[in-house]
């Protein structure tokens, strides 16, 4: 199931000639182009029908430097790298004078990432031998749940029973291990502002704390744009409704008594709800987290009038999946 050492090698060269690679990593798949080649990424944003002024993350190899890519680095960045990489933590920094316009939507910021995936590491250590950088949004379109098993990403850009010949190659690295995308850390404007969350994900502002020494605060309306910090995104094509666990025997009786098929999501012992279908996720974040898309991609293909989710619990722990399922219910009425 997981991609060869050849399947990586033809996925770099397909990079390297301005194709486009979905690739696994740790939080969910990207869909991938080189990160100094216009062309290519132009390819991102139609496939994905994403509007152009929406920066995407470079991700780059373990070995990479940031002053590759980025200058005015705080250390603080430095230590987070080294406390964090690889892993789900995107830092946003000033960008240096030759990262295009198309990767960072215009803006004066670029979004870096070193992934921890084996093949994600093994195909940007292959990509340009080490030395490039592979821009990557989610493999979906936007504003769809995020892939988290190669299956996803050929659902996503089915073209008939086939797939989309835009996409270059798929490689398989089974099924990612966060679940959620990664926490977005902008150190732009460090001098003036501090650390700013612009994402929460698997590493907690408490944990990035502990390394800089001071705790990051919530975007401001300067902060750099982030289409994940959009009021919906992240959503099924079925209407997400959230549900807290002391209101869900009432609510589900009176949906069922008004016909309507609802597809369940929850994580306490609910007993008969009337539900259709259910899916009782783990009652801790990270495990909660790595099921969560799934779950939600395959109660969308049920049939089901609403997918009601019990609304997990509010503390820190559960920061982003709570950001998640708050965008993907986004919009939608309660009844
Ligand atoms: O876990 C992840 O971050 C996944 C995997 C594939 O690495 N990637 C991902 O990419 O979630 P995407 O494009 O779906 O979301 C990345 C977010 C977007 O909201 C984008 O606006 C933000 O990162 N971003 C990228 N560069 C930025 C920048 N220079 N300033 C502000 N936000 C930026
Ligand atoms: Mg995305």
């Amino acid at each position: 199931m997981t991609a060869t050492s050849q399947e990586i090698r033809q996925a770099a060269l397909i990079l390297e000639s301005g194709g486009l690679v979905a690739f696994p990593t740790e939080t969910v798949y990207g869909l991938g182009a080189d990160a100094e080649n216009s062309q290519a990424l132009a390819k991102i944003f139609a496939l994905k029908d994403r509007p152009t002024d929406h920066p995407l993350i470079v991700h780059l190899p373990p070995e990479a430097e940031l002053a590759q890519w980025a200058v005015n680095i705080p250390e603080a960045a430095h230590k987070l790298v080294t406390a964090f990489w690889p892993g789900p933590l995107t830092l946003i920094l000033k960008k240096a004078a030759h990262v295009s316009n198309a990767v960072t939507g215009g803006q004066d910021s670029v979004g870096l990432r070193c992934p921890s995936h084996p093949v994600a590491m093994a195909l940007l250590r292959t990509f340009k031998k080490g030395k490039g950088g592979v821009a990557a949004p989610s493999a979906n379109r936007f504003g769809h749940v995020s892939p988290t098993t190669a299956q996803h990403v050929r659902d996503e850009f089915k073209d008939g029973e086939k797939l989309d010949a835009r996409l270059g190659m798929i490689l398989d690295g089974g099924q990612s291990e966060v679940g959620i995308e990664s926490t977005i850390l902008d150190l732009s404007r460090w001098e003036k502002k501090g650390a700013v969350l612009l994402r929460p994900g698997h590493i907690s502002v408490e944990r990035i704390a502990e390394v800089i020494g001071v705790m990051p605060c919530a975007p401001d309306i300067a902060a750099p744009r982030a289409s994940g910090t959009l009021e919906s995104h992240y959503a099924p094509r079925t209407p997400v409704v959230l549900v807290s666990s002391s209101e869900l025997a009432t609510n589900m009786k009176q949906w069922v008594a008004a016909g309507k098929r609802i597809a369940l999501i929850h994580y306490t012992a609910v007993g008969d709800t009337g539900a259709i279908v259910h899916r009782a996720l783990p009652a801790v974040a990270d495990g909660y987290a790595h099921h969560l898309y799934a779950s939600l991609r395959a109660l969308d293909g049920v049939g089901a009038d609403l997918i009601a989710v019990e609304l997990p619990p509010q503390n820190a722990a559960w920061h982003g999946v709570n950001d998640r399922l708050r965008r993907a219910a986004h919009g939608v009425q309660s009844t």
